[in-house]
């Protein structure tokens, strides 16, 4: 079984290719009763490498059925990332016999021998709910020269009763509307001015969300790899879009990301559900093709539901609520023991307190809140980490994020394997990150007074 790990490191409540390689989630889109999950996926080895579309479906956002890829590179490209959309008033015209056509709209990635690379927009629609894709004849749609031109999100832009879409252009987003996917017409730009990352944009997403009776719009832009972020980001705006542009409201002091851990890039969400669910690349792009996990290489995060919260001490936030809670029951008070390798724990205290989960290698995972009353994580003594330098590396082994109210906590950790996410105050703060213990965690404590209950499966 193994190649680079030393045990099996798959995750059970978290995506995971069966073989080869994954990067971003793709085509995120719900229809006919199954969440759709294409990925950035090399079906030939466990790093990346010439890019398709990976395919895998499910019904509750928990388990994944694996199906056939569903796009390879061709004379085009390779297949980078995009988004999918239910073309119900078969607006494309690619509908047949009544069936609404799932269609997607992705980058095909020229790559030439000198470097001279460039990106264009494609599309590509499935007539049989997404088990299978027709290329477009008309392809590219948006043909360009550009090198860093890619990751188009599709949207239902409701104020011009058209199509919208966002692309990551460089250091920026461009803004488009098209009445029929095919035919598309930039309408304005964001970026990148002011206190924002530097470097490419990639995998932006734009979409409403209600706070406070208002509607504000939330920008999602992935930070490409840069130091000064511990690494690829997904950082986001919230503002205003009046159906042609972008306009934010404030400037948080700092970036603010939709992440405060290390694994969480490239994350997009759902087209065609009530709720807005978001799902991320789980791992980090510095060190991601290292990570020692055998025949399948990085996971998805857990799926995530979004919405804006006005909090205390900075305004309205994002903030997520974890569909992996459908799978845990009620808790039980702990006993210091830990029940296997996928489990959920919820701590509640006051002041600092730090939690520990122990394995009898001597490792140990801590998270928690600090005397400044900032959440934190540190997987510094969690597991292996001399697998990458980055990865093994202070600055990708604790992160701490001011927390956005005061007073008592809650902290809920799930779990699952390698994956373990930490939400805390409403979702404001949520840390994902991946980890590889030598052997199982099988205590918990913690040094303050604080109750901790756990979850178990249902
Ligand atoms: C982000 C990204 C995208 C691109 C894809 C290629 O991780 O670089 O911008 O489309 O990965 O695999």
């Amino acid at each position: 079984m193994s190649t680079k790990g030393i045990r099996d490191f798959r995750p059970e409540l978290h995506f995971s290719p069966k073989t080869g390689w994954t990067n971003d989630p793709n085509g995120l889109v719900y229809e006919n009763g199954r969440y759709h999950l294409f990925y950035q996926h090399n079906p030939d080895d466990t790093v990346w490498g010439p890019m398709h579309w990976g395919h895998a479906s499910s019904a509750d956002l928990l388990h994944w059925e694996h199906h056939p890829i569903v796009m390879a590179p061709d004379e085009l490209g390779m297949i980078f990332s995009g988004s999918a959309v239910c073309d119900i008033e078969n607006t494309a015209g690619f509908g047949k016999d009544g069936k609404t056509p799932i269609v997607a709209m992705f980058t095909h990635h020229h790559h030439t021998e000198t470097g001279d690379d460039y990106e264009q927009q494609s599309i590509a629609y499935s007539l049989d709910d997404g088990m299978t894709f027709t290329m477009y004849e008309g392809n590219p749609v948006i043909p360009s020269r550009m090198r860093d031109f890619r990751d188009p999100k599709v949207f239902r832009n409701e104020q011009k009763g058209c199509w919208g879409m966002v692309l990551a252009a460089g250091d920026r987003v461009h803004f488009y509307a098209s009445k029929d996917l095919k035919s598309w017409e930039k309408t304005g730009e964001f970026g990148p001015e002011g206190n924002y990352s530097e470097g490419v944009w990639e995998c932006p997403d734009l979409f409403p969300l209600e706070v406070s009776g208002e509607t504000r719009w939330v920008l999602m832009v992935s930070m490409g790899p840069n130091e000064a972020n511990h690494g690829g980001r997904v950082q986001y705006f919230i503002g205003a879009f009046d159906g042609d542009t972008f306009t934010p409201d404030g400037r948080f002091t700092a970036p603010e990301f939709i992440d405060s851990g290390f694994d969480n890039y490239a994350a997009v969400t759902y087209y065609n559900t009530d709720e807005r669910i978001l799902v991320g690349w789980g791992d980090n792009p510095v060190y991601a093709g290292d990570t020692p996990t055998n025949e399948f290489c990085c996971v998805m995060t857990a799926p995530r539901v979004l919405s804006l919260v006005d909090t205390p001490l900075g305004g309205v936030r994002l903030a997520g609520r974890p569909v992996t809670d459908n799978a845990f029951d009620e808790g039980t008070p702990s006993d210091g023991t830990l029940p296997g390798e996928v489990f959920k724990l919820t701590v509640t205290g006051e002041g600092p307190c730090t939690v520990t989960l122990s394995n009898e290698a001597g490792q140990q995972f801590t998270f928690g809140v600090n005397e400044a009353n900032e959440a934190f994580i540190d997987r510094s003594k969690a597991g292996a980490r001399d697998f990458n330098p980055l990865f093994g590396s202070d600055w990708y082994s604790v992160i701490t994020a001011p927390r956005f109210y005061e007073g008592g906590w809650k902290l809920e950790l799930t779990f699952d394997h390698s994956a373990a996410e930490l939400f805390l105050d409403n979702g404001t703060r949520v840390f994902s990150q991946v980890l590889f213990p030598d052997a199982p965690f099988t205590s918990v404590s913690a040094d303050h007074a604080a109750e901790i209950r756990v979850h178990v499966l249902k």
